[in-house]
């Protein structure tokens, strides 16, 4: 790892694109405490650790998260970043409104409160009369618009998504996008790798991932 910097400016959408193979993946997940370089160092914004209570207002400072313990880098993808990955990785033989629900669980919320927010996210997300379903049953953009809802359950500063709709057709994509404008609003930030001309048609800016570096 090394030479990068990323800024991502608040409510918007920024799109990293490259070939196949060229890292888009490697890169999100060094981004989102997910992996850990074998080399290099990776700072954020300690203003981005922010509903922690460890930062204040106007904050610039960095903080070296490389090297922190596993349990240190669990808290900052819990509450900094909402992940939706390529695959969705929901999880089968419990309903929709319980994916939407697991990422509060750590975070020990009042269910009340937190199965109310979940109830709106998945109004939001048309998917209000899907709520006793369960994820195998739903078609691929319902899963996708599951997976969205759930990126949003923690209401994390940043949204990072793996090419959420590489497998969907033109007019669920379509459909997509009105999802992620709906996003864009309620998140803060939200970052994208894009092969397909879907993500890349309307983002709010863009960086390439040329192959194999980052
Ligand atoms: N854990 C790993 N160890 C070694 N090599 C890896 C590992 N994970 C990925 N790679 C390799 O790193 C390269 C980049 O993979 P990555 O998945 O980040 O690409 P990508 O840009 O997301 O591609 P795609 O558009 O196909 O999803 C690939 O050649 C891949 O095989
Ligand atoms: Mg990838």
């Amino acid at each position: 790892m090394g030479g990068v910097e990323l800024t991502l400016e608040e409510n918007r959408i920024t799109v990293l694109k490259g070939p196949s193979g060229s890292g888009k993946t490697t890169l999100l997940s060094l981004i989102g405490c997910m992996a850990r370089p074998t080399s290099g160092r990776i700072t954020l914004w300690r203003k981005l650790l922010g509903n922690n209570g460890f930062l204040k207002d106007g904050d610039t400072s960095e903080v070296e998260v490389t090297s922190l313990p596993e349990r240190f880098l669990t808290e900052i993808r819990r509450r900094t970043f909402g992940f939706i990955f390529q695959q969705f990785n929901l999880i089968k033989g419990i309903t929709v409104p319980e994916n939407v629900l697991l990422p509060s669980y750590p975070l020990g919320k009042q269910h009340r409160v937190v199965k109310a927010w979940a109830e709106e996210l998945l109004d939001m997300f048309g998917l209000g009369d899907r709520a006793g379903a369960r994820v195998e049953w739903l078609s691929g953009g319902e899963a996708q618009r599951v997976a969205i809802a759930r990126a949003l359950m923690n209401d994390p500063p940043v949204i990072i998504a793996d090419e959420p709709t590489a497998h969907l057709d033109s007019e669920l994509s379509g459909s997509s996008w009105t999802s992620w404008l709906i996003l864009k609003n309620r998140a803060r930030r939200s970052l994208s790798p894009a092969t397909t001309p879907w993500s890349s048609r309307r983002p709010s800016s863009t960086g390439s991932v040329p192959s194999g570096t980052a």
